[in-house]
């Protein structure tokens, strides 16, 4: 595997969180979100509501998960940790965008040809001084 790809060990991926990173595809970057299963597997999805897709799902310190599902903390949406599949919610019905990683030698890493691993955290290409999408100018 090409260290360039690797994310990050598999036994600091949380079952009961998740773990946000960075990727590239050109000049764009976009957050993704690590996760893992009962039985080891790591999956990625990326880190955007498919209800509003400016609500992250993991602000920066784990997404929320309750019953083994990952909860979109704006309006309660909830999806299935394997598939990405949304069972409740103003966006029941919908997938989260995956990207393609596998763990190898206890390591996570990224094996999307369409993305390069950029860094664990945040892009930083996000506005974080407000937490709403109503700013307070009314817009
Ligand atoms: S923004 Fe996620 S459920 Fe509405």
């Amino acid at each position: 595997m090409n260290d360039e790809r690797r994310i990050i060990a598999a036994d600091d991926v949380p079952s009961d969180g998740t773990v946000l990173f960075t990727v590239r595809a050109g000049t764009e970057t976009s957050e993704a979100i690590l996760t893992r299963l009962g039985n080891g597997t790591v999956v990625a999805f990326e880190n955007s509501c498919p209800h509003w897709t400016d609500v992250r799902l993991d602000k920066g310190s784990g997404a929320y998960v309750r019953n083994g599902e990952l909860v979109c903390q704006k309006h309660g949406a909830t999806f299935q940790r394997d598939s990405g599949y949304c069972d409740f919610g103003p966006c029941e019905g919908a997938v989260l965008s995956t990207f393609d990683v596998t763990v190898a030698d206890g390591e996570v890493y990224l094996t999307d040809d369409e993305f390069s691993f950029e860094h664990l955290g945040e892009s930083g290409d996000h506005d974080l001084s407000t937490g709403s999408r109503i700013d307070f100018t009314g817009s």
